[in-house]
């Protein structure tokens, strides 16, 4: 199994970071654009190889994709974080076009890999892949339900006071501070529903925390978060090589599922070595339903910017 990360950010090298200490390739390429971040970054890892017993063998390359050839799985991380006050969405411009090349190369070296998308504004860069590369929807996955759910669990745990291993919980809709809907409705601890145990106001703020989780952080860090994410790209890295059929929440190009079509968004999909392999459809109250649909119009209005670049 090979696999390589694009952008060796703080985003690109934790997940890199991640999947070499899971053993998840016998191959794993860090690669970006800046001379000697990937090299250095790659080999520094390398050196934690005996402390944690891993066996992967990482390499680092400016900006040569031919290193790359053969990948069985490719992450693109490339392109600017967000600064404090920017919204994801303020990104477009600049990540669009970066994105776009980077897959472009990519597909010259690995043209079956499966994809993954974690670049903001991650719906529209998975939507731009989808629309671009040719390559079958089902192998084109956008990184961002599975890091939001992993916030909401962290809240509503912090909130319960109990341990987040307990919870299910999932987000769906955009990747965006207005756009994400994490569905408390159907949350559970260890099968009780958490509506269960918390109040109407105590909800409603695990709610919006969990929507402005990555905002929260960019404020304190000066740049977007990269520990969270990191860990899960490396679980949707996981579920593809061992083929373990997770249920996560990713963005994927709907076909009438959750009434939505020619878009890329949060649905709770089957993750294995196909890529994505089939969306949980299931029926959202009337409420959910309509705040599903402002999002993905929210989405849609963002995607109709990349026809003007
Ligand atoms: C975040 C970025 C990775 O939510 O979108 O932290």
């Amino acid at each position: 199994m090979k696999i390589t990360v694009v952008g060796a950010g703080a985003v690109g090298a934790t997940s890199a970071d991640n999947i070499a200490r899971k053993e998840l390739a016998s191959e794993l390429v860090l690669l970006d654009i800046k001379e000697g971040i990937a090299e250095g970054k790659a080999l520094d890892m390398t050196q934690t190889a005996a402390l944690f017993g891993f066996d992967t063998r990482i390499t680092g390359s400016t900006n040569d994709y031919s290193k790359t050839a053969n990948s069985d799985v490719v992450v693109i991380t490339s392109g600017l974080p967000r600064k404090p006050g920017m919204t994801r969405e303020e990104l477009i411009g600049t990540n669009a076009s970066i994105v776009k090349g980077v897959t472009e190369n990519l597909l010259k070296y690995s043209p079956n890999a499966i994809i993954i998308v974690v670049s903001n504004p991650m719906d529209t860069m998975t939507y731009l892949t989808l629309t671009t590369s040719g390559v079958p929807k089902e192998r084109i996955i956008g990184m961002g339900g599975i890091l939001d759910s992993a916030r909401f669990k962290c809240y509503l745990s912090q909130t319960l006071g109990c341990s987040p291993n307990d919870l299910n919980a999932i987000v769906v809709g955009g990747h965006g501070d207005t756009t994400m809907i994490p569905l408390i409705r159907y949350a559970t601890w260890n099968s009780v529903p958490v509506t269960e145990f918390l109040s109407e106001e105590q909800q409603q703020k695990i709610v919006a925390d969990t929507m402005v989780g990555g905002a929260t952080l960019t404020k304190l860090l000066g740049t977007s978060a990269w520990y969270a994410p990191g860990a899960a790209v490396a679980a949707l890295v996981e579920s593809i090589v061992r083929d373990e059929k997770r249920l996560f929440s990713c963005s994927v190009s709907v076909n009438g599922e959750y009434g939505q079509s020619d878009i890329c968004l949060g649905v709770p999909v089957i993750i294995g070595k196909n890529g994505w392999e089939k969306i949980v459809d299931y029926k959202l109250n009337e409420q959910e339903q309509a705040t599903f649909s402002k999002s993905a119009n929210a989405v849609r209005n963002m995607n109709d910017v990349l026809k003007t670049l």
